[in-house]
Order: structure tokens, then sequence, then C-alpha cells
């Protein structure tokens, strides 16, 4: 008991510390629920949805994009798109048309093969310009 007595004290000092400190732990791969994303400092696209991305090199997309991603899509594409085998590595993604438009329908409708979910619909939950911010942050992440 006096182990265990001893490990509560220490994760009370650390927890206080941080309070102190004002670190709040976070984790590792992003939130789990999907998560709205504030749009309203890029350009607005309307209702239609384009079939190419543009918000290509903007920075500001790619600064929206890239918390958009964290919160949306890390925690199965992995942190700064590097997978961990769960899901594609989205670095290898093209940056270019025709990719473009197989992104934002592979985004907007998800992925469902023989009734299991691999990767759930996002058009409920993030408009285009969410999803084009995403795009141009993985852009940024694009490997050959
Ligand atoms: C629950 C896990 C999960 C989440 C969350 C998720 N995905 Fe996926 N995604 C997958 C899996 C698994 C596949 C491969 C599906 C298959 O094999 O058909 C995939 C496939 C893809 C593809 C096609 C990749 C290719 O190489 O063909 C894209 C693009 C993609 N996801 C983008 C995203 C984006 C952007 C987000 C966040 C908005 C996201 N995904 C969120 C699991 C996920």
């Amino acid at each position: 008991m006096r182990a265990v007595t001893t490990t509560l004290k220490v994760s009370a000092v650390v927890g206080a510390m941080m309070a102190l400190s004002g670190v709040i732990p976070v984790q590792a791969h992003g939130d789990v629920t999907p998560q709205a994303v504030d749009v309203s400092t890029l350009p607005v696209l309307g209702e239609e949805t384009k079939k190419e991305n543009p918000y290509r090199g903007n920075a500001e997309a790619v600064r929206i994009g890239t918390s958009a991603y964290n919160q949306n899509c890390a925690r199965c594409h992995g942190l700064e798109a590097v997978s961990g085998g769960i899901a594609p590595d989205l670095r290898m993604l093209p940056p270019d048309a025709e990719t473009d438009e197989y992104f934002i329908n592979t985004v907007r409708h998800g992925r469902v093969r023989n009734g299991a979910v691999y990767m759930p619909p996002f058009e409920a939950v993030l408009q285009q310009e969410a999803i084009w911010a995403i795009r141009s942050y993985l852009d940024t992440r694009h490997e050959e």
C-alpha cells in the first residue's frame, strides 16, 4: 500500500505543477469525436462543391487545415500525416486536380465496404472550406 500512496502523491504533485505552469495534457492522436472547423477567415466557396482545391498554397488554409486534420483525421491517418499503418499514408496523395476530386469525395462519403465502416463520412461535419483546408495542409506534407 505504501507504494500506491507514494504514486498517488507523485501524480498529485505533477498535476499541481502542470496546473501552475499552465500545461494541459493533450491526447496523442487528437479528439475522437468529429470537430466542426471555424473557416470564417477563408474565402467563402458557396453551395456547389468545387472539383479542384481553390486554396492551394493559401497560408491561412494551411493553418486551419493543420488543426482540422489533427482534430478529425490524425487518430487514424497519424500525427503530421505519418501513418502508423491503420489507414493509408496521406502524404502519398499527389497534389493535382484529379486527386483533389478523389479527395473531397472520399472525405465527404467516407469508406464503407461490406457494411464495415473503414472511415466515417464527414459531409455532415465538415463544410467544403474545411475539407479543402485539410487538403492544403496535406499538400505541405506531400512526399514522392
Ligand atoms: C476511423 C478512422 C479514420 C478517420 C477518422 C479518417 N479516415 Fe480516412 N481512411 C481510413 C481508412 C481505414 C481508409 C482506407 C479505407 C479503405 O481501405 O477503403 C481511409 C482512406 C482515406 C483516403 C483515401 C486514401 C487513398 O490512398 O486512397 C483519404 C483521402 C482519406 N482517408 C482522408 C481522410 C481525411 C482527410 C480524414 C479527416 C477529415 C480522414 N480520412 C479520417 C480511416 C479513417
